[in-house]
């Protein structure tokens, strides 16, 4: 559920609608004047609770969602609308720019003096002895000067109060630097620089405010490797993850991400131009963690150190990590955690060992090829826990299959899907070369009780509020759709001259009844008007969480490379849908309008039985146009081939 479910969710659009508008209940809607356009004659205005709409039938011809209303009746624009919605409906907005929060003061200031530090860390490591001994470090590591401005490293020097006497000069508050994680307080209340003689890696939001820091050792001896920032008002470890901010849109746009275990890693994946990777940082990686990375793509790879990924493969080592979970060290590989994570978020997590003992970092500056290697070798996550169990094994003992199969099938039992679960103990039983019924007869009873038991879990994290509103039928292919254009704008000249062809309209604001689906539509047409940026970095630039819809889940058959033709079809069926769905609304509503309740009619008779008739005339174009090849419709069916060319004469 986004952000903007949640507002529409907590709110009622006739109480809001109500507020300025004064509204006579009808039967289950509500009407009145219309506030945006002036006519005191007829009340053409009407408010559905059940779709959480409305709609203006007389002169503006306009409808949409509470946003939309927002957004009109005040002129307000999206983000802004957001706002206000948000805190009306008591829902805080994680995740956005600093000027949209409402302690945004507190959190710039905060901004500011860890700006300030980074370029303390940064000026000290290029202008000292002692940190130009840093910076051949990062050298030795193969890191060029450039991704060393790039990701802003530093040096903190060894010293007690070398930042804080900097900030104090700068005018910073002590409580300030403390707040930010900078400063670490005496029992006697003085303070002192928390970094001490270490490489600085500035840590950033998803959207590239900075919010913390990392710091590495360079003295063996020193301890721990790595110190974080404490937990600040900006700094959750488990809310963030490294490189989100500089990944965000090669994530978007290979649609995959890849998570590692160590800032070197990213920044070095980063520079060999591997630039959708990220990691956790130093924790086990978090529900939270995937669901950011999940606004970007569904199709997540984790690259583990094998040790991790093979000890704790096993439930038993499962055990133990959930006891080791604080910490920190490596990323916890919970085979049991992911699948659940995966099913939660319909999300596609794949793992992939490492081979040897090296970093990807180490591998990447080796050899790109092999790192590309590893990653398209990733496998589902039951998949790589079957394989590393039988890593060392003799897989002829019967005494290690029985082992092998007790410690995968629970995990199969949990997999949501019945196709995706039938075909992984096909797949476990030819890997064990053991006959499949075998696999079943063995645990149906305990996979009977463990998949109730996942259900339950499932029916606990539903809200009972996500059921007492109806989505709009709409809302989701409006999302999918702009998901697509996101990444490909110009794909909208490709969509409407399909559209064209079939006979039909080509997309138009009208076509989005939500605010955020319309804002994100009105992104796209401004991106493709203007000419300083390529229409994509116009787009990401602009981009809020809000408007990070997610990808069709019906194209994720062959998702690490759904072919163009596929996606075109996808599309054009789902603005088809839309405009259907758009049409059944509007028959329902002009027969609403029509009903004896309404004593001012909006329409006559005639105009009622004309508007129909059209209604009806369009909607037998938009049935044909699903039929069509270009919208992926079966040419055998119903001989679609006459179909085809009178649609196309229509053009
Ligand atoms: P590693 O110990 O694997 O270090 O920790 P690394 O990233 O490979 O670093 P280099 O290559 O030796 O310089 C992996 C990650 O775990 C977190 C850090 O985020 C680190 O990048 N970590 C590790 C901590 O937070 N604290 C620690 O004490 C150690
Ligand atoms: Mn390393």
């Amino acid at each position: 559920m986004t952000v903007v479910d949640d507002i529409k969710d907590r709110l009622d659009i006739v109480e809001i609608v109500g507020q300025t508008v004064k509204l006579r209940r009808t039967g289950k809607n509500y009407i009145g004047f219309c506030p945006f356009h002036s006519n005191t004659r007829t009340p053409a205005f009407v408010v559905f609770p059940e779709t959480q709409t409305w709609r203006c039938f007389g002169q503006c011809n306009e409808g949409g969602d509470v946003f939309g209303y927002m957004m009109k009746r005040e002129g307000w624009d999206f983000n802004e609308a957001l706002r206000n919605l948000a805190e009306r409906a008591g829902v805080t907005l994680v995740q956005h720019s600093p000027e949209t929060e409402a302690d945004g003061k507190a959190r710039q200031d905060l901004s500011a003096v860890l700006e300030e530090a980074a370029s303390f860390y940064r000026q000290q490591m290029l202008t000292t002895p002692v940190g130009n001994k840093a910076l051949d470090y990062l050298h030795k590591r193969g890191l060029t000067d450039e991704t060393i401005k790039v990701w802003g490293l530093g040096y903190a020097p060894g010293s007690w109060n070398a930042l804080l006497d900097h900030l104090r000069l700068k005018n910073f508050q002590p409580d300030l630097m403390v707040e930010a994680g900078l400063m670490t307080e005496r029992d006697d209340g003085s303070i002192y620089d928390r970094f001490r003689n270490r490489l600085m890696f500035p840590i950033r939001g998803p959207y590239g405010q900075l919010v913390g820091f990392g710091g590495r050792v360079l003295d063996p001896e020193d301890v721990p490797k790595y110190l974080n920032s404490p937990a600040t008002v900006l700094f959750d470890k488990g809310r963030l993850l490294y490189g989100l901010d500089l990944a965000r849109k090669s994530i978007r746009s290979l649609n995959q991400a890849v998570i590692v275990e160590g800032y070197m890693d990213v920044i070095g994946l980063h520079q060999a131009g591997f630039s959708n990777a990220v990691s956790p940082m130093g924790t086990a990686l978090t529900e939270d963690q995937f669901r950011l990375i999940k606004r970007l793509t569904r199709n997540i790879v984790l690259a583990l150190d094998p040790d991790a990924a093979g000890q704790n493969a096993t439930l038993k080592g499962l055990e133990t990590a959930r006891k080791a979970m604080d910490q920190e060290s490596e990323i916890r590989f919970d085979s049991r955690g992911l699948l659940r994570v995966e099913q939660h978020l319909n999300a596609d997590i794949r793992v992939t060992a490492l081979p040897g003992q090296k970093d990807p970092d180490e591998i990447v500056l080796e050899d790109p090829e092999a790192w590309r290697q590893i990653i398209a070798n990733a496998k589902p996550v039951v998949v790589h826990v079957m394989e590393t169990l039988a890593a060392d094994q003799d897989l002829r003992d019967a005494k290690v299959k029985r082992d092998i199969a007790a410690q995968v099938m629970p995990l199969i039992d949990d997999v949501a899907d019945a196709v995706e679960r039938e075909a992984y103990r096909q797949q476990l039983a030819t890997f064990l070369r053991v006959d499949e019924r075998s696999l079943k007869s063995t645990r149906t009873d305990l996979a009977h009780t463990r998949r109730k038991k996942i259900e339950s879990d499932q029916a606990e994290v539903i809200p009972a509020s996500i059921l007492s509103k109806p989505a709009q039928k709409n809302q989701k292919l409006e999302r999918y759709l702009l998901h697509d254009l996101f990444l490909d704008p110009e794909g909208l000249f490709r969509l409407n001259k399909t559209l064209c062809n079939l006979g039909l309209d080509p997309i138009m604001e009208s076509d989005f009844q939500n605010g955020d689906t319309l804002t994100g539509f009105r992104l796209i047409t401004e991106s493709l008007r203007q000419v300083d940026y390529t229409p994509v970095d116009y787009i990401e630039a602009r981009m809020t969480p809000a408007l990070e819809f997610e990808e069709n889940p019906n194209l994720v058959e062959d998702h690490y490379a759904p072919t163009k033709e596929k996606r075109d079809q996808h599309q054009i069926r789902a603005v088809v849908r839309m405009r259907l769905n758009r049409l059944e609304d509007r028959l329902e509503e002009i027969k609403f309008l029509q009903s004896a309740d309404v004593d001012s009619k909006t329409y006559t008779d005639e105009e009622v039985q004309f508007l129909y008739l059209e209604l009806l005339q369009k909607r037998r174009l938009l049935d044909k146009a699903l039929l069509a090849p270009e919208a992926g419709g079966s040419t055998r069916a119903r001989g679609t081939s006459s179909i085809k060319s009178k649609s196309r004469n229509k053009a």
